[in-house]
């Protein structure tokens, strides 16, 4: 394998005496245009400071490379001095004061990187008692490697401190050596209420998060307990590349054959209509450049993340009207996702693990499903895309599996030719490409240390065309549960 990495050592000189410019919560972010060779960042590496620190974070390279161009911007103020809640629970009031120190960095798409943090000891913090290395993935513009581009995607969401989240972040912590990946996307939703105990509680898991943060370029979403103040506080931490165009609410990315577009669904339900229109001009811009013949050749896997959701089925809560109102809620975002090929939408918001059959404007279309073994399948599909929903990082809401009676509710459905794979379990899942026409997703239960299920899924990338759905004409679909309680497995 072709290794062209360059070493790169990034000393933080504390040259501002009498300021608190202690390193913490490293981060390294992609967003918009990640391994585009035309866009001015690729990536950003963000840190906290309590203090500005202006000018404090240089980069040195003991291998220079004058093709590794980084910036260092301006330190991006926290500042919150309000009364936070979500949804009207928990209010407190908030004075907090950080800022973000920011390092653009313009890598050269045809080289993968090796970058290595290394702290002040005088004013280290644990975390950089470590180094800490990350290699941006494999490029899309090496097309005669193209089928080695096997890259491996981490997916997480719905995640606190409490017990099992924190079971869940230790295990992927303690295996960044051997379970290798090439990006994180984060659904949105960490920590539940981070604004809490004055930020602390964010800040809290963002640093159990670090191991995580800096060994994988991170895709971070935004979730609905991050809307404070219209997402500003989220966004001050999380200034991702993009963010001055579209202010982290949707960008769009690609790594090796995937096309990532993100979107913040939440972001779409509460604000104004014209905000609205220029979401979906983007959407449909951007799917309409990545589906195009020639694109999609070379990039043939489109995948949109976020973290609410166009389908939602809720046999936990039956009146959870919310929930059910999503497919009529997002309509003009399901439309755009079916008319250019989208092969599947991966979500969070729900606290659990689900698989659906492929959907279009809110109907089932064609698929084939066969059997390997007790957890593993083949899912063929045809049009329509997939929708994934990994919510099952482990948080206060804990998951709760249905009553039997729910169960036999939901079992009188099985006739009904949908697909409907249900887990309850604590973990995360991941996305291994194999090659233009096969990607294979894994759900991983990370409290029992075991894999729960494994689809390998086959897509000739379909448009489905025709014309939009309207809401009236929608059929509602049905489900069935296939593999019903992972936890018998
Ligand atoms: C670490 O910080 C201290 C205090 O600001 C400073 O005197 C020292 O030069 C720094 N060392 C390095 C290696 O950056
Ligand atoms: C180092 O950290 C301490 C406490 O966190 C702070 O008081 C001090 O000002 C810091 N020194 C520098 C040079 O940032
Ligand atoms: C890279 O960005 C440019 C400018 O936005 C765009 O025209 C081009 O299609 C992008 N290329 C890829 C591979 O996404
Ligand atoms: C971190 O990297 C530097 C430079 O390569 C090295 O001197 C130092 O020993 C490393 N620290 C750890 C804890 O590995
Ligand atoms: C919220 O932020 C968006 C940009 O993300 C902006 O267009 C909108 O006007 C803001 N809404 C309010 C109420 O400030
Ligand atoms: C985004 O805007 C800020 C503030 O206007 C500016 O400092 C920064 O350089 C801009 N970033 C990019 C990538 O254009
Ligand atoms: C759902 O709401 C309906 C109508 O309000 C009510 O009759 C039913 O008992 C509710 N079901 C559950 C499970 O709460
Ligand atoms: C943690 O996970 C275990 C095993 O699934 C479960 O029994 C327990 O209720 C969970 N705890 C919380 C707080 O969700
Ligand atoms: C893609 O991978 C699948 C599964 O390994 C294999 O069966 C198929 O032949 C491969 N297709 C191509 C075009 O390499």
């Amino acid at each position: 394998m072709n290794k062209y990495s360059v070493l790169a050592l990034l000393a933080l000189l504390a040259i501002v005496s009498a300021q608190n410019c202690k390193v913490t919560l490293p981060r390294l972010l992609i967003g918009d245009k990640y391994t585009n060779a035309t866009s001015d960042v690729t990536a950003v590496i963000a840190f906290d400071t309590i203090d500005e620190c202006k000018g404090v974070a240089t980069l040195n390279f003991n291998k220079g490379d004058p093709t590794f161009d980084f910036r260092v911007i301006d330190p991006v103020i926290q500042l919150v001095d309000a009364d936070l809640d979500h949804s009207g629970k928990q209010k407190e009031h908030v004075k907090y004061l950080k800022y973000t120190q920011i390092i653009q960095l313009k890598a050269d798409v045809e080289k993968s990187y090796t970058v290595q943090i290394q702290g002040n000891k005088t004013n280290a913090t644990s975390i950089f008692d470590t180094n800490y290395t990350f290699i941006l993935p494999k490029l899309p513009s090496d097309n005669a490697k193209y089928t080695q581009n096997q890259v491996k995607f981490l997916f997480l969401g719905d995640q606190d401190l409490t017990a099992n989240g924190t079971a869940v972040l230790n295990y992927l912590n303690a295996n960044t050596q051997t379970n290798k990946f090439d990006a994180m996307i984060y659904l949105g939703d960490y920590a539940y209420e981070f604004y809490q105990n004055n930020g602390k509680k964010g800040d809290d898991y963002l640093n159990t998060f670090a191991p995580l943060s800096f060994s994988y370029p991170l895709a971070m979403t935004p979730g609905n307990h991050e809307d404070n103040l219209n997402f500003t506080i989220f966004n001050s931490k999380f200034f991702l590349p993009g963010f001055n165009r579209t202010q982290n609410n949707y960008n769009s990315f690609t790594i090796g054959m995937v096309h990532f577009v993100h979107i913040n669904l939440h972001f779409f339900s509460i604000t104004k209509d014209d905000e609205k229109d220029k979401m979906l001009k983007w959407l449909k811009n951007d799917l309409a450049i990545a589906s195009n013949a020639g694109q999609r050749k070379n990039v043939p896997w489109i995948i949109a993340v976020g973290h609410k959701l166009n389908y939602c089925y809720d046999p936990y809560y039956a009146n959870n009207t919310e929930c059910i109102g999503y497919a009529q809620q997002f309509l003009p975002i399901d439309n755009l996702l079916s008319q250019y090929g989208v092969d599947m939408f991966i979500v969070a918001h729900q606290h659990y693990n689900q698989v659906m059959a492929p959907m279009a404007r809110n109907q089932l279309q064609d698929y084939k499903l066969t059997t390997v073994s007790s957890n593993e399948f083949t899912l063929q599909k045809g049009k329509g895309y997939i929708t994934i929903i990994q919510g099952n990082g482990g948080c206060v809401t804990p998951i709760i599996p249905p009553s039997k009676s729910r169960m036999l509710d939901l079992a009188s459905d099985l006739q009904k030719a949908n697909l409907f794979i249900d887990a309850f379990n604590y973990g995360y899942g991941y996305i291994q490409v194999i090659n233009q026409t096969n990607v294979e997703y894994v759900s991983y239960d990370a409290i029992n240390k075991k894999q729960l299920v494994k689809f390998n899924i086959k897509s000739q990338h379909q448009a489905s065309g025709g014309q939009s759905a309207t809401f009236g004409q929608l059929i509602t679909f049905s489900l069935v549960i296939l593999l019903a309680l992972f936890t018998t497995i």
